[in-house]
Parts: C-alpha cells; sequence; structure tokens
C-alpha cells in the first residue's frame, strides 16, 4: 500500500452496545491511501481512535465471508472495498440487515446457517443401484454451468440484501442457489427430498435480483432461484394461488382471468388506435394486463394516451392481440407458458412492423429486452419513463401546472435492478413545477422491493409485518411525504395494499411518475 495519504474520510459507524441495548453513531477521521480497504480502515479506528469498535474479519481476501458489512447502504466485503473507488469524502458503515446484531457492526449469522443446513449440501446417490463410476461424471458443459454456484463463500450479502427474508419461513438465496446446484447434477438422486424444503417458500422470492447484483462472487442467485421454481412446476408441486394465476393466463392470455375481449375497455373515449384497426404507426404502446385490466391502474394507461394524444404522437396498441408478456410467468417457473406468450407477441409485433415499442410496465420493458425470444429479436423498446424524460428534455412536454407535494420516488426493481433506470423516472418528477422529489432512505441500487415481483402481486399470504410493501411503506412515512411515487402498476397496487394495511390513507397516496405528470400539464 501507498504511504501517501490522498484524501481524509470521515466513517460514521453505526453502533450498538448489548448491555445498555443503546444504538448511537461514532464518527472518525481515516486516513486514506491508494489501496486502502474498508477493513483497512475500521483496522485503523480500532487500533488508533477506538479499541472497543467491534467488527468480524479473518482472511482479509474476500475468502471467509466474515467481514460483510452494509457501505451506504450496499452490502459488501470490507476486505474486498477499496475507500477511494467509492469517491466519497463521508462513509456510512451498518451491520447487515436482516440478521439480528450482537455488538456494533457484528451481526448474529446462526439464523443464517439454520436455514442453510436445511438442504443436503452432498450429493444424494441411490443406494442400493450399482453404477459404473463413468455414470456418475459430469459434462464438461455441467461443470462450467455449476462452476459460478460453487464460488460462494457464505458471507449472507444476499441473504442481508433479500426482502424475502424479512419473512423466517423464506430459505434465502445461499441455500436455494446451493439446492439448484445439486437439482441439477446429473449425479445427483435426491429429487423428492431436495424440493421438500423450498416448496413452501421459494414462492416468496421477488426475483427482485439484490441477491445477484451485490455477491461479491457474481453468483447468479436469482437464476438459481428461478430454475428452483421450474422444478417444482415441473413436478406440480405448486400452491393453489400460483396454479390459478398460471391457469388464468393459460386460459385467457392475462393473469386476471377476464377475458380478452375486454382489453381495450379502458381506452373508452380516448381514441386509442389499435391492431388491426390500423396496421402501422410510430410507436406501439404495450400497456401490460395490468393497467388494462385493474380498475386502478387502468389510470396510468389513460393518463399515457391523453399525453400522446396531447403530443400529437402515431401510437396504437395491439388492442385484443397483446397477450401477457409473461414476464411473471417465467419468474414463476412456466418457461413452456412464457415462451407460448411470447412467440405470440413477436408474431404480432412482426405484423405490425413496430419500430418503437413503449411499455408501461417496467417488467414488460425487461423481459422485451433481456429474456429470449424476445431478446433475440433486438427490439426497441422504452419504458414510458425514458421516452417521456426525452419528450421534456425536448421541450415538448412542459409541466407548469403546480403540484405542491413532498414525493418520494420508489425504485421498481426490474427498471432500476434489472436495468439500471434510475434517472428517468426522477428527471420526469424533477421537471414538475413545486414538487419537492424527497430520496428514500434504501435507494436507486438498494431500493427495497414492493414484494410484487415473480407473481407475488397475486399470490401474496404472508402476515402484514413479514410483507416487503409494507417494510416500505413504513420507510417512506418516516420521512413525512405525502406521495410514494412509482412507474410500475405492480408496485402501485402492492404499496397501495400496504397503505391499507397500515391504515395511514389520511397520510400518504400511492401514484405512478405519469399520474402525477398529468397533474402537471
Ligand atoms: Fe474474509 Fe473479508 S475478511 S472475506
Amino acid at each position: 500500500m501507498s504511504t501517501k495519504v490522498e484524501k481524509i474520510v470521515e466513517f460514521k459507524i453505526s453502533r450498538y452496545d448489548p448491555e445498555s441495548k443503546r444504538r448511537y453513531v461514532s464518527t472518525y477521521k481515516v486516513p486514506i491511501r491508494k489501496g486502502t480497504t474498508i477493513l483497512d480502515a475500521l483496522l485503523y479506528i480500532k487500533d488508533n481512535l477506538d479499541e472497543t469498535l467491534a467488527f468480524r474479519q479473518s482472511c482479509r481476501m474476500g475468502i471467509c465471508g466474515d467481514c460483510a458489512v452494509n457501505i451506504n447502504g450496499k452490502p459488501m466485503l470490507a476486505c474486498y472495498t477499496q475507500v477511494l473507488h467509492l469517491n466519497a469524502d463521508s462513509l456510512t458503515i451498518e451491520p447487515l440487515s436482516n440478521l439480528p446484531v450482537i455488538k456494533d457492526l457484528v451481526v448474529d449469522i446462526q439464523p443464517f446457517f439454520e436455514k442453510y443446513k436445511k438442504i443436503r449440501t452432498v450429493l444424494i446417490k441411490p443406494e442400493e443401484t450399482f453404477k459404473q463410476p463413468s455414470e456418475f461424471a459430469q459434462t464438461p458443459e455441467e461443470l462450467k454451468k455449476f462452476w459460478d454456484l460453487t464460488l460462494c463463500i457464505k458471507c449472507s450479502i444476499c441473504y442481508s440484501a433479500c426482502p424475502a427474508a424479512i419473512d423466517e419461513r423464506f430459505l434465502g438465496p445461499t441455500a436455494l442457489t446451493a439446492n439448484y446446484r445439486f437439482l441439477t447434477d446429473s449425479r445427483d438422486n435426491g429429487l423428492d427430498e431436495r424440493l421438500k424444503p423450498m416448496a413452501d417458500n421459494v414462492w416468496l422470492c421477488t426475483q427482485c435480483n439484490s441477491c445477484t447484483l451485490f455477491c461479491p462472487k457474481l453468483v447468479s442467485c436469482a437464476n438459481a432461484i428461478l430454475d428452483d421454481h421450474c422444478f417444482l412446476v415441473e413436478a406440480g408441486n405448486i400452491p393453489r394461488t400460483v396454479k390459478d394465476v398460471l391457469e388464468s393466463v393459460y386460459k385467457y392470455h392475462n393473469p386476471m382471468g377476464t377475458h380478452q375481449s375486454k382489453r381495450m375497455d379502458w381506452a373508452e373515449g380516448l381514441n386509442v388506435k389499435t391492431f388491426p384497426d390500423v396496421s402501422k404507426a410510430d410507436v406501439l404502446l404495450f400497456t401490460c394486463c395490468s393497467t388494462t385490466f385493474d380498475i386502478r391502474n387502468r389510470e396510468i394507461a389513460k393518463a399515457m394516451a391523453q399525453i400522446l394524444n396531447s403530443l400529437g404522437v402515431n401510437y396504437a396498441t395491439l388492442g385484443t392481440e397483446e397477450w401477457c408478456c409473461g414476464d411473471h410467468m417465467l419468474r414463476m417457473g412456466e418457461k413452456g407458458l412464457f415462451e407460448e406468450l411470447a412467440i405470440h407477441n413477436i408474431d404480432m409485433f412482426k405484423k405490425f412492423n413496430a419500430e418503437k415499442i413503449i411499455t408501461l410496465s417496467p417488467h414488460c420493458y425487461n423481459t422485451f429486452k433481456n429474456d429470449k425470444p424476445y431478446a433475440d429479436e433486438k427490439l426497441n423498446v422504452q419504458h414510458y419513463t425514458q421516452y417521456l424524460a426525452d419528450a421534456i428534455r425536448q421541450g415538448k412536454i412542459k409541466p407548469t401546472k403546480s403540484v405542491r407535494k413532498k414525493v418520494a420516488y420508489h425504485d421498481p426493481c426490474f427498471l432500476g435492478k434489472r436495468n439500471e433506470v434510475y434517472d428517468a423516472p426522477r428527471e420526469i418528477l424533477k421537471a414538475i413545477n413545486g414538487l419537492e422529489l424527497i430520496e428514500m432512505k434504501r435507494t436507486r441500487q438498494s431500493s427495497f422491493c414492493c414484494g410484487g415481483g415473480a407473481g407475488r402481486v397475486w399470490t401474496e399470504e404472508a402476515p402484514s409485518e413479514k410483507r416487503p410493501c409494507v417494510d416500505r411503506v413504513k420507510e417512506a412515512l418516516e420521512l413525512g411525504v405525502d406521495v410514494i411515487a412509482v412507474a410500475c402498476p405492480f408496485c402501485v397496487t402492492t404499496l397501495e395494499d400496504a397503505v391499507k394495511v397500515l391504515d395511514v390513507e389520511n397520510k400518504i397516496a400511492v401514484k405512478d411518475v405519469i399520474e402525477l405528470l398529468k397533474e402537471a400539464i
């Protein structure tokens, strides 16, 4: 490490004294050199400034996983993270979330390992059948597939970042990923035994992607959990609520189970053109099942149509030929159904010869961009916030009417964490006259999921204190804001539900960004 001090950084460290049960913050100034890690800084504080500071560390080289802490709201390994790379003059260091704090930055990782112990982490082999050793060999393809899954160091970062882990029934990303590793191993013979521990709780995963995003070893936990769902679906081991949603989509091509003939009811009186009456338009508006069938969320589609009409955009929808994009089906493990929906929609996109597709939901946006077979088509797709932020920048929209509200923006996971669209919705909100935008404590990449992804918006059965949406609304209430703004119809549904559960409808409202924009123009 270089000897030259590059800068002095302020460390605000969250403390907890187990004897007095007192929580407080200690602040220290630490000289930072090139290569100084967060762990080096903590050791400097302990050796030179405050020997009472408690934190965990062992290998100091990213192997043992002991040193994981929250750094400015993001869970990271302290020994892996260089202070200068964070580009900050002040850092907030807190213990990992979702685990009980023992002292200062030291958390009790027992609950994490208790769950891990619920799965068998060795091969389950047939006891009686004699097999030739060659029959147990793994192919090079299998080895490649498993390689990243074996890199997990059990640091519990994914568990601490996971919104589903606020419900103690959830096994957590580490355990579910390890289980998947054995489920797909051709040498393993324990299908039933492996399905059992996850059957009643894997559905709590919202596929928010936090586990994958923060994993210091780049393990694709979210994809592994998705494939866990597939194993359960294939075995017919599906809860009734999930089965109902899948059946609705099979029969009606939408999860609400409403007849397709009603898909355009939302647009009554708005003069929205539809395919096949119109076979070509500059923009194809893909509306999403939620904004077309859900009475509350129809307001989002209506606002979009009104704004597009006022801009004079030549747009149309697929009308009754729009089928569910399939994102939730894919993430509930029904890959076959997802493909059926995707093939139909792609066929329609081709017939319509769509140059640009705008989606109202981040889930449609994400799946069109990133999931095969949609991704193979390289569709020109934008989320509506990107399209409207462009229009504001170009001076086509002037949100001059005053909206005097304190607004906290909640980043939807499928827009933010999965696609890094953080700025466009904020640009729209900042352009609104009189609106005061407040950042939530857990924001942008560290945003806390509303709990609606992977079909959980329809299948939620957890008690209120274990629902991510309730946790999120409580966080917004602490900020004293009038409105939680979102850019996803499923976030509207879950967060509005949480507002009702908490009985705070007179204190806070949930609105889509587009509804606030419509108020302002
Ligand atoms: Fe072992 Fe950081 S001290 S991973």
